[in-house]
């Protein structure tokens, strides 16, 4: 297939383009660099060529965006929005990543897709008019909202824990935010199983929600990295746990965000692990490329 990555240098970016480069799909994978997907001309003609697109760029700091409302809104919004138009233009199917904090984290089950959503912040605000945008654009989308994602790049919560317990003996986590961490692998592997699946076909489309299996707090997580560490850190650092009242950010996150991942299951069957095991074969990665 021909397949458009916007957001290349992220780490779902990354990870599509390697699953999809071993599958051998027909790939470009512009960084933000290369494709500002607020660029308007130059998203209609990287868009034109493609029959699926993953739009995996996004204004993804969630704090920054508290100040940066705009900015958040042209990548998250309107870019999304146009894209999807592009596609309907061209009859190629946008898959639009859209995220756990549109909601507002007062559950006692996971969200369904069906559930109201209530966001917290501005990021989350941005990423529900994305959707919003895409679903008036066009009726084959698909918009798969996913959790706590991780990777051995970038800047995301594994990273700076295995920066910070290699300087720290004890660091302080907070505990009472639930969630699913996600690998990027993990989500990629899932998207790539959708656009097989749904690329020019009459569905199913729509709005789905994907993570890995299980549930935990950011304070477990933690654990669990420096469980899976060994020799990635001098030592095992103890974990504290916090209550996110005593660690204030400027923008507030839902308390529980598990994603009732049944409609995608039953509609795609995705490849779908637990978040412990998605981590082990990330921690794996790391080790290998130390070793390497
Ligand atoms: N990370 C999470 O925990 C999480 C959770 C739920 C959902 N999601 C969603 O998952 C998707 C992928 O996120 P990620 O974790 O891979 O984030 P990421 O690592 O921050 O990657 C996002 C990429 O988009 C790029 N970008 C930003 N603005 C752009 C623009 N105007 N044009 C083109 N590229 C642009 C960024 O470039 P720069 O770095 O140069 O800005 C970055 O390379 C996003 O839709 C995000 O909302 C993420």
């Amino acid at each position: 297939m021909k397949l458009l990555v916007t957001g290349g240098g992220g780490q779902l970016g990354r990870a599509l383009t390697r699953l999809a480069v071993a599958a051998g799909h027909e790939l470009r994978v512009p960084t933000r660099a290369e494709l500002d997907i607020t660029d308007d001309t130059a998203l209609r003609d990287a868009c034109t060529w493609a029959e699926v697109v993953i739009n995996a760029a996004a204004y993804t700091d969630v704090n920054r965006a508290e100040s940066e409302r705009d900015a958040a809104f042209a990548a998250n919004a309107t870019a999304p929005g146009r894209l999807a138009e592009h596609c309907a233009a061209s009859r190629s199917l946008p898959i639009h990543v859209s995220t756990d904090y549109v909601f507002d984290g007062r559950a006692e089950r996971p969200w369904r897709e069906s559930d109201a959503t209530g966001p917290l912040n501005i990021y989350g605000e941005s990423k529900r008019a994305g959707e919003d945008a895409v679903r008036a654009a066009l009726e084959h989308h698909l918009i798969v909202r996913t959790s706590w994602v991780y990777s051995e790049t970038g800047r995301n919560f594994l990273t700076t824990m295995l920066r910070l317990g290699a300087e720290r003996e004890e660091l302080t986590v907070v505990a009472d935010q639930i969630g699913t961490p996600t690998s990027a692998e993990d989500l990629a592997a899932a998207l790539l199983h959708l656009a097989a699946r749904a690329r020019g076909e009459e569905g199913p489309f729509g709005t789905y929600h994907y993570s890995a299996e299980g549930t935990a707090s950011w304070a477990d997580f933690a654990e669990a990295i420096f469980a899976k560490a060994g020799a990635l850190l001098p030592a095992r650092p103890r974990v504290t746990r916090i209550d996110s009242s005593a660690f204030p950010t400027p923008a507030r996150r839902p308390a529980y965000s598990v994603l009732d991942c049944s409609r995608i299951v039953d509609d795609f069957d995705p490849p779908r692990r637990s978040w412990q095991d998605g981590l082990s074969a990330v921690m794996a990665r790391l080790k290998l490329q130390e070793v390497g």
